[in-house]
């Protein structure tokens, strides 16, 4: 009954990422920095925002192209009015497996357990460091960990399952692997340690700032014993082990020193409905314009299918210190990583 996209290496389109806004409350100095996001920054008009109803549409057409998992990303997600809202349409979509939110925690305290009663089932919560003049030295915004680690323990009270990501950039914060795997072990929380990515062109990449998976694991190895765990679904992001003698995993994504374009599988929406096919991408296709068209459903697919099927992104394999430096590409907090 369904119609699969297959794109030009063989990859479905199964995930899709959608940014529900490109506005955040922090300002991270690796994604956000300051100087360019500042109060002349403009972020996107609220009539370029695609409405709950429209985000609702494009999700009912992708699940029926064969779309299994949903996350909702910013910005900062969270920020967006009546978020449980879209989450209770997109709960009741037939065939949808997954829906996910990917958020600093900085407003999770406050809106758990609506997200909770919405039919959520999981979120991906965003911390760097433990160490609170540290933490607020990279939000750079004055938010201290202890905000972030009460909307944790919230979640988790309402039945949400949680689960962390930490950037890791040399010079930044290597000496937050330890402390941050041992608190989280003994929460019984798993943590994804992400390497830096070339993201955008605001935030100062270089391969010099890069920790490798390799390098954090023999950190990690000299104080916990750990064993693989098998990967849950073909092009799975995090690679994932187990704390020996507990039920709790720890994860690395190593876009950078181990990328995996190969199982790509996923598409990414902007606030304002442009598709992108890769999160290194330059340019989307203007989805918004569609909806906002009077095509049916049918003649949306048929517009939209060729993006996909005639998708050849495989930046990660590529990357050199050429493109990160001068390929022009979005930026993280418009298209949420
Ligand atoms: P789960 O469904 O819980 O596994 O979530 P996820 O890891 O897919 O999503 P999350 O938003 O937590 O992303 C974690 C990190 O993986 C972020 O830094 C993302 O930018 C990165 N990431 C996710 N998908 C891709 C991808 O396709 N390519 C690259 N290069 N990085 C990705
Ligand atoms: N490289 C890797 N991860 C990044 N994130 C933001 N910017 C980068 C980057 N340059 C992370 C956020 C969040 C996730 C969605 O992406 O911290 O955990
Ligand atoms: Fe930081 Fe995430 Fe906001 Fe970027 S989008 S500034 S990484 S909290
Ligand atoms: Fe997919 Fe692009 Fe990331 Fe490769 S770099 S895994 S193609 S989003």
């Amino acid at each position: 009954k369904e119609f699969l996209l297959i794109d030009k290496f063989g990859r479905p389109l199964q995930d899709l990422r959608i940014s529900v806004t490109d506005r955040c409350n922090f300002r991270c100095t690796y994604c956000m920095p300051k100087e360019i996001f500042g109060k002349d920054f403009k972020f996107m008009p609220k009539d370029h925002l695609l409405s709950f109803e429209e985000i609702e549409r494009l999700a009912k057409i992708f699940v029926g192209l064969g779309v299994k998992k949903i996350r909702l990303t910013g910005g900062e997600p969270l920020l967006r009015r009546n978020l449980p809202e879209l989450i209770e349409k997109l709960v009741a979509i037939d065939g949808l497996e997954d829906i996910g939110v990917t958020t600093n925690g900085s407003l999770l305290e406050r809106q758990a357990k609506a997200l909770k009663e919405a039919g959520l089932k999981r979120v991906n919560v965003s911390l760097d460091s433990l160490d609170d003049g540290k933490f607020q030295s990279i939000n750079d915004v004055g938010v201290s960990t202890e905000r972030v680690l009460r909307g944790i323990q919230k979640a988790q009270e309402v039945g949400l399952v949680v689960k962390m990501n930490m950037v890791v950039k040399k010079g930044l914060n290597d000496q937050d692997i330890i402390p941050m795997a041992t608190y989280f072990k003994n929460q019984e929380i798993q943590l994804r340690f992400i390497e830096f990515m070339d993201v955008g062109r605001s935030n100062g990449w270089d391969f010099q700032h890069v920790i490798t998976k390799k390098e954090i694991f023999e950190q990690l190895s000299q104080h916990f014993d750990l064993e693989a765990v098998d990967p849950s679904y073909l092009g799975e992001v995090a690679k994932r082990y187990r704390y020996v003698g507990t039920d709790t995993e720890v994860g690395f994504i190593p876009s950078v020193s181990e990328s995996f374009c190969s199982t790509c599988t996923r598409g990414r929406i902007s606030a304002d409905g442009k598709f992108y096919t890769c999160l290194f991408a330059s340019g989307g296709f203007d989805l918004k314009e569609l909806v906002r068209s009077n095509l049916s459903d049918e003649e949306l697919t048929a517009a939209f299918s060729p993006t996909w099927e005639s998708r050849g992104d495989r930046y990660s394999d590529e990357r050199t210190a050429e493109t990160a430096k001068n390929k022009p590409k979005i930026e993280m907090s418009y298209i949420g990583g």
